[in-house]
């Protein structure tokens, strides 16, 4: 693939870059802005040497199947305004907002771009060919544009119109497509995780979560590749029944608890379970916490985090790691009572010299940014769901095949 730096004179030139800007929103407001801050790199890379970029992202769901009052309310949430914003203060430069995605006074905003101008599209989202894949929408975009930067790792996992359908065109109408440098460095830090060197050894996934099913692939993918698993979260309770064990009114996937049991038996003792929990009698609004003596829970007992002797038992399998993926909370993090085994996941890492450590995006990258344990890991992904794939699929995720 090729990088911007391999782009040669871009002065001048037209440039749509795929940012993945789908940051969290609460009223209005960004409470993460880390997906902004890691494209900036790329933006001011082409910016500087005179480019003129057009950014474009998607930003939550919209399901065009709903009425079109629905459709409205949802666009109003989505609106990427608030990021033009926000992009505007990192930058330091002034970000053109254009609140529409296609049609004339899109095409007139990009033919006026001055050199080194950046301007953001509204949510690609809004067009309900997006996630079809719809080449018309995809030519739309493409026209007026010389070169595709493809930056949206979080979004490399889906085959969309504006991640697949405008690399495919421009490529055909013999125009460069290229990587940014955030889809390098997750390329570079994700394949260690999939092309295994011995040298790597022990490599140690940590897999949380609340559903085993999301995670089937990348479980027997991982069985493939680690030394072993660690699996806590929700998801381990659907192990801990599949096994015997009471799991009180914890969350179950009775559908998966036959694979749980033929993958547990199957790993040979590689899959390392929690052997305590901290409970709660409700998952919200609780009145009593115990932490069991074992793996078992006892009835009208909810699961909410892995207990001290599981954080003491992962610890110590974690101490002679040399890599480390993790993926998926430990326990319900986001209430203080039972976000330790987060933390301790956290700490561990923090601790160990010498290890490669990734979290693969998604909750626990949120977790890491939120107990301040950024710069304890090796990477920290800004894609949750494209690094799940990237280890199912060895790698391969059809947003970067079409750049080959
Ligand atoms: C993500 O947050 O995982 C990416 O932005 C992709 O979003 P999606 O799951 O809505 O396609």
């Amino acid at each position: 693939m090729l990088t911007i730096e391999q782009l040669g004179d871009i002065k001048g030139k037209r440039i749509l870059v795929r940012v993945d800007f789908n940051v969290p929103l609460k009223d209005g407001q960004i409470r993460d802005d880390n997906r902004i801050i890691q494209a900036l790199p790329t933006i001011k890379f082409l910016t500087s040497r005179g480019a003129k970029v057009v950014l474009l992202s998607h930003l939550g769901k919209i399901k065009h199947k709903d009425g079109p009052e629905a459709v409205m309310a949802q666009m109003k949430k989505n609106s990427l305004e608030p990021v033009a914003v926000r992009l505007k203060e990192l930058l330091k430069t002034p970000v053109v907002f254009c609140p529409l995605t296609t049609g004339e006074e899109v095409d007139y905003f990009v033919r006026t771009l001055e050199d080194g101008e950046t301007l953001l599209l509204e949510n690609t989202r809004f067009e309900p060919g997006e996630t079809k894949n719809d080449l018309e929408l995809a030519q739309k975009w493409a026209n007026n544009i010389d070169i595709f930067v493809m930056e949206a790792f979080g979004t490399a996992h889906r085959a969309h119109a504006s991640t697949y359908g405008i690399p495919s065109i421009l490529k055909q109408e013999g125009k460069k497509v290229a990587v940014g440098y955030l889809v390098e460095k997750e390329v570079n830090n994700l394949m260690r995780c999939v092309d295994v060197n011995p040298s790597d050894r022990p490599y140690i996934a940590i897999l949380g979560g609340l559903k085993v099913s999301d995670k089937i692939k990348v479980i027997d993918k991982l069985l493939e590749k680690c030394d072993k698993i660690l699996i806590g979260g929700a998801m381990a309770y659907t192990f801990q029944k599949a096994l015997g064990k009471t799991v009180g009114i914890s969350p179950v996937e009775d559908d998966q608890l036959a694979y749980a049991k033929a993958c547990y038996e199957k790993a040979k003792g590689r899959i390392i379970l929690p052997i305590d929990s901290v409970s709660t009698d409700a998952f919200m609004n609780w009145s009593k916490k115990i932490t069991t003596k074992d793996a078992n829970i006892p009835d009208e007992f909810e699961g909410m985090d892995i207990g001290p002797k599981t954080i003491a038992l992962f610890q110590k399998e974690m101490k002679n790691a040399k890599m480390i993926f993790w993926n998926g909370p430990m326990g319900v993090f986001e209430q203080e009572d039972f976000a330790l085994g987060t933390i301790a996941v956290c700490e561990a890492v923090n601790k160990l010299e010498d290890v490669f450590s990734v979290a693969g995006g998604g909750d626990s990258a949120a977790a890491v940014s939120e107990f301040g344990f950024m710069n304890s890991f090796s990477h920290v992904s800004t894609g949750g769901g494209a690094a799940l794939t990237m280890i199912e699929n060895e790698g391969l995720l059809p947003g970067l095949e079409i750049l080959k």
